[in-house]
C-alpha cells in the first residue's frame, strides 16, 4: 500500500476539482458547493478552461499552474478528457485522483480504463473509481463527492461498490440515527479497492469499524488477507447472491459476483460478518460503533413484556446466542426487583407492574455479575410508564457498571411503541447504546457481537496443517496427459494424483490385456471392480462400461471382453486406454468433494454428502483452498446433514477426524496445483464408522487449459 498516496486522497491538503462548473446542476458544480458547504479547511482549486472564478473562488486553466499545491484532483470532466486530465495531474506531483467520470470498464472499455491505472502508476498516484461519487469524512471536514451533505458523524466508515446507493444511504443516516465518519464509492476498482481502504482504515482514529456494501471483489485473496489482519470489526453486505441478482450486479460494475455461498465462507474465513440487508447493515454497524464484542455466551435479556420477551427468546436462537437460564442465585436476588408474578429466569421478566426501579435494579445487578456476557433490554410501551425516563433509568443503571465492564460487556436495547419511544431510542443512541424498534433487531445486532468475537477466536486459534506431498509426481502425471493432448485425467491418473497427496484412494490399475486384468485382480485382492478407461467415455455406466463384485478370474476374463465390447458399439473410435481393476470399497456414507475456481477467491473446496442430499437438496459447504484439519472439522458441522455423521438414530459416529484430514490434503492439493487444475472432485468418497477411515472410490481431475 502506497500509504503516502491514500493520506493524499483522503486526507488530503488541497483539492482540485477538475471540471468545476458554475452552472447548477452539473457534477462540477456540485462537488465544489459540497466542498464549500462541508466547511473544508485546506484550499479548493477550481480547474475550468473558461472560467476565471467558480462559486466565488479563484479558477485555474489548469492543475500545471498549482505544482505541489495538490494532494486530491477530483475529476468531473467528460470520460474523453479524463486520461489527458490525469496527465497533468501528474505532472503536478497530486498523490491521488478520485475519477467521478462514468464510461469506462462499466461499459467495456477496459482499454481506457486500463490507461488511467498505468498513467497513475506512472506518477505514482492512486486512482479512486472511476464511475464513483467521490469519497466524504467528517473528521477532515472533506466531502469531496457530489452527495449534498457529510453523514450523519459517528464511528464507522461505509465503503460501497455503488455510488447511487452510497449518496441514498449517505442521506439515511440522518433518518436511521446511524453515523458514520467516512463514505467511500469505490465504483470500477481500477486501482483502489476494498482491502485498500480497509487497510489503510487500520491507522484511522475516527472509525472502530467498516461497513462494505459489495457486488463482486476482484482479489478475493487480499480482501480476506487483509479483512484477517485487521483489527477493526468489517461487517459485509454482498448483493448479487441470486443467479439473476448476480447477472445484473456483472452488468452493473463489469466484474464477476461469484457464488453466494463461497462469498459467505470466504467472509466467515476471514472473519468478516455478513449482513443480510441494508437495514441489518445498519443495525449491525450501529452496535460496532457503540458496543464491544460480546466475549462469551450468556445473553441476558430484561422485559418488561412477555410478548417481546419470547420473539427476542426466539431470535437468540436463531441468530445463534440461545438463551440459557440465570444461575439459581442470580434467579433469587432478581426475584426481589419484580412483583410475585415476574420471571427471574431468563429472559428476566419484570412485568409491566414493576416499573423504572425494577428495570435499574435488574440492569445494575445483572450487568455487574460474573456470569453475564452481554444483555439485550426490552421495553414495551405502556400506559403507566414514561419512554424518556425508562431510557433515562436504563442508561443510569448500565452507567452505574462503569467502563471496565462496559468495554465487554455489549448491550442492545429495544422500545416497541409509538413516537416516544422513537424519540427515546433516539436519545439512547446517542448516549452510546444502540436502540431498535424490534427485538428481533436488538438480538441479531448483539448476536453479531457475539459472532465477531467468535471467529477471531476461531482465527487465532487455526493453523496451517502441512502434509507431506509428492508434487512432482502429480506434475509428471498432469504433465503427462497433456502431452497425450488431454485436458481430462482418466479416473486411473487422477487417483495417482490423489495418492501423490496422501488421499487414501482405492488402488486402481490399468490392465491392458486380459491376463493383465487377472494378475492386478490378485494384486487388488477379490472382490474386485472393471471400469472401462478412455478419455472418450465420461459416463461409463451409461456405456456399459462398469461391472462392480467380480469375484474371481474367470468372471474378470468374461468381463474384460464385454466390457471392451460395449465400449466399441458405444464409440466406435474411442480412444480406450485399457480396463481399470480396482479394490471394491465396502460401502459407507457417501460423501462428495468437489473443487472449483472461483472467480473472486480462486481454488475453493466444496464438502458434502452425496446423493440426495447434494442433488436434491444442495446441502454443501465452501472453503477458500487451503484449510485445515479444524476447518475440516467445522465443514462437517455446518451442513445440514450434520447430525447423519455425528451418529443418527443408533448408527455410529462417522470418521469425522479422517474426513477432516482428507478435506485438509484435498484443499492442499487443489491449493498446490491451481496453475494447472480447472476443476476436481471425490465422488464418492466412503465415510466409514470413527475409527475405521474412508475410501475415495471415484476421482475426477480436469485440467486448465493452456
Ligand atoms: N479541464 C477542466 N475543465 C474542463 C476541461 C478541462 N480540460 N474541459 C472542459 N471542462 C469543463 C467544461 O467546460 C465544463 O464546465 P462549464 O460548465 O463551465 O462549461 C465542465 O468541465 C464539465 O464538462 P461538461 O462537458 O459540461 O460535462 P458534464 O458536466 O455534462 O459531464 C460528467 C461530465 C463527468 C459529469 C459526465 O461525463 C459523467 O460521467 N456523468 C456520470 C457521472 C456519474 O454519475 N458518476 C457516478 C456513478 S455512481
Amino acid at each position: 500500500m502506497n500509504k503516502e498516496a491514500l493520506n493524499g486522497l483522503f486526507r488530503p491538503k488541497g483539492v482540485a476539482v477538475i471540471g468545476a462548473s458554475n452552472k447548477a446542476g452539473k457534477i462540477g458544480y456540485s462537488v465544489v458547493e459540497a466542498l464549500k458547504n462541508g466547511k473544508y479547511e485546506g484550499d479548493i482549486f477550481p480547474i475550468n478552461p473558461k472560467e476565471p472564478e467558480i462559486q466565488g473562488l479563484k479558477a485555474y486553466t489548469s492543475v500545471l499552474e498549482l505544482k505541489g499545491k495538490i494532494d486530491l484532483a477530483v475529476v468531473t470532466v467528460p470520460a474523453h478528457l479524463v486520461l489527458g486530465a490525469l496527465e497533468q495531474c501528474g505532472e503536478a506531483g497530486v498523490k491521488g485522483v478520485s475519477v467521478i467520470t462514468s464510461g469506462f470498464g462499466e461499459v467495456g472499455d477496459h482499454e481506457t480504463e486500463n490507461k488511467l491505472v498505468e498513467t497513475c502508476r506512472k506518477y505514482g498516484m492512486r486512482l479512486l473509481g472511476p464511475n464513483i461519487i467521490g469519497s466524504l469524512s467528517n473528521s477532515d471536514k472533506l466531502n469531496a463527492s457530489f452527495a449534498p451533505v457529510l453523514p450523519l458523524p459517528g464511528n464507522g466508515a461505509l465503503i460501497s461498490q455503488s455510488g447511487a446507493l452510497l449518496i441514498a444511504l449517505d442521506a439515511g443516516t440522518y433518518l436511521r440515527g446511524v453515523g458514520f465518519d467516512k463514505l467511500f464509492s469505490l465504483g470500477n476498482m481500477a486501482d483502489v479497492d476494498f482491502a485498500d481502504i480497509i487497510e489503510w482504515l487500520e491507522d484511522d482514529p475516527a472509525t472502530r469499524c467498516t461497513a462494505l456494501y459489495i457486488e463482486g471483489l476482484k482479489d478475493g485473496r487480499r480482501f480476506m488477507e487483509v479483512c484477517k489482519n485487521s483489527k477493526k470489526p468489517v461487517i459485509a453486505l454482498k448483493s448479487g447472491v441470486s443467479a439473476h441478482g448476480a447477472a445484473a450486479a456483472a452488468s452493473h460494475t463489469g466484474s464477476l459476483a461469484g457464488a453466494a455461498k463461497v462469498y459467505g465462507s470466504a467472509f466467515e474465513q476471514a472473519g468478516v460478518i455478513q449482513a443480510t440487508d441494508l437495514d441489518n447493515l445498519f443495525d449491525v454497524t450501529q452496535a460496532f460503533e457503540l458496543q464491544p464484542p460480546m466475549e462469551g455466551d450468556n445473553l441476558v435479556i430484561v422485559t418488561n413484556g412477555g410478548g417481546v420477551g419470547v420473539l427476542a427468546t426466539d431470535s437468540a436462537e436463531k441468530f445463534g446466542v440461545p438463551l440459557q437460564f440465570l444461575p439459581k442465585e442470580m434467579q433469587e436476588e432478581m426475584k426481589h426487583y419484580m412483583p410475585e408474578f415476574g420471571s427471574a429466569k431468563n429472559p428476566v421478566d419484570i412485568t409491566g407492574g414493576a416499573g423504572l426501579e425494577g428495570y435499574k435494579k435488574c440492569i445494575a445487578f445483572g450487568l455487574q455479575h460474573e456470569w453475564t456476557d452481554g444483555m439485550a433490554v426490552l421495553y414495551c410501551e405502556t400506559a403507566v410508564t414514561n419512554p424518556q425516563e425508562i431510557a433515562e433509568g436504563i442508561y443510569g443503571a448500565i452507567e452505574e457498571a462503569g467502563e471496565e465492564i462496559l468495554a465487554h460487556k455489549p448491550i442492545t436495547v429495544s422500545f416497541v411503541g409509538g413516537e416516544r419511544c422513537a424519540t427515546a431510542m433516539r436519545w439512547l443512541s446517542d448516549h452510546g447504546i444502540p436502540a431498535y424498534d424490534d427485538p428481533a433487531r436488538a438480538i441479531s445486532a448483539i448476536a453479531a457481537l457475539r459472532q465477531y468475537a467468535r471467529l477471531q477466536a476461531a482465527k487465532a486459534a487455526d493453523s496451517a496443517d502441512t502434509f507431506e506431498v509428492d508434487r512432482e509426481k502429480a506434475l509428471s502425471i498432469i504433465n503427462a496427459a497433456r502431452a497425450d493432448g488431454r485436458d481430462a485425467l482418466t479416473e486411473v491418473e487422477a487417483k495417482q494424483v490423489f495418492k501423490a497427496y496422501g488421499l487414501d484412494a482405492t488402488t486402481t490399475l490399468l490392465a491392458r490385456t486380459e491376463d493383465e486384468a487377472v494378475e492386478l485382480a490378485h494384486q487388488a485382492g477379490y472382490p474386485v471392480v472393471m471400469k472401462i478407461v478412455s478419455p472418450d467415455i465420461l459416463h461409463k455406466s451409461d456405456a456399459g462400461g462398469v461391472k462392480v463384485n467380480v469375484k474371481d478370474d474367470d468372471m474378470v476374463r468374461e468381463w474384460f471382453r464385454k466390457i471392451m465390447e460395449n465400449a466399441k458399439n458405444y464409440k466406435a473410435d474411442a480412444n480406450i486406454h485399457g480396463i481399470a481393476i480396482q479394490e471394491m470399497a465396502p460401502l459407507g456414507t457417501e460423501i462428495i468433494l468437489g473443487s472449483i475456481n472461483d472467480a473472486a477467491f480462486g481454488p475453493t473446496v466444496m464438502f458434502g454428502l452425496g446423493g440426495i442430499f447434494v442433488e436434491v437438496l444442495k446441502d454443501v459447504t465452501f472453503r477458500v483452498a487451503p484449510v485445515s484439519k479444524a476447518q475440516g472439522m467445522k465443514m462437517q458441522e455446518e451442513i445440514r446433514a450434520a447430525k447423519i455423521l455425528a451418529g443418527a438414530r443408533g448408527e455410529a459416529p462417522r470418521d469425522r477426524e479422517a474426513m477432516a484430514e482428507t478435506i485438509a490434503k484435498y484443499s492442499q492439493m487443489i491449493w498446490d496445483l491451481r496453475d494447472e487444475v480447472k476443476e476436481s472432485d471425490a465422488n464418492p468418497v466412503m465415510l466409514y464408522e470413527q475409527g475405521k477411515g474412508l475410501k475415495v472410490v471415484d476421482a475426477r481431475i480436469i485440467l486448465k487449459k493452456k
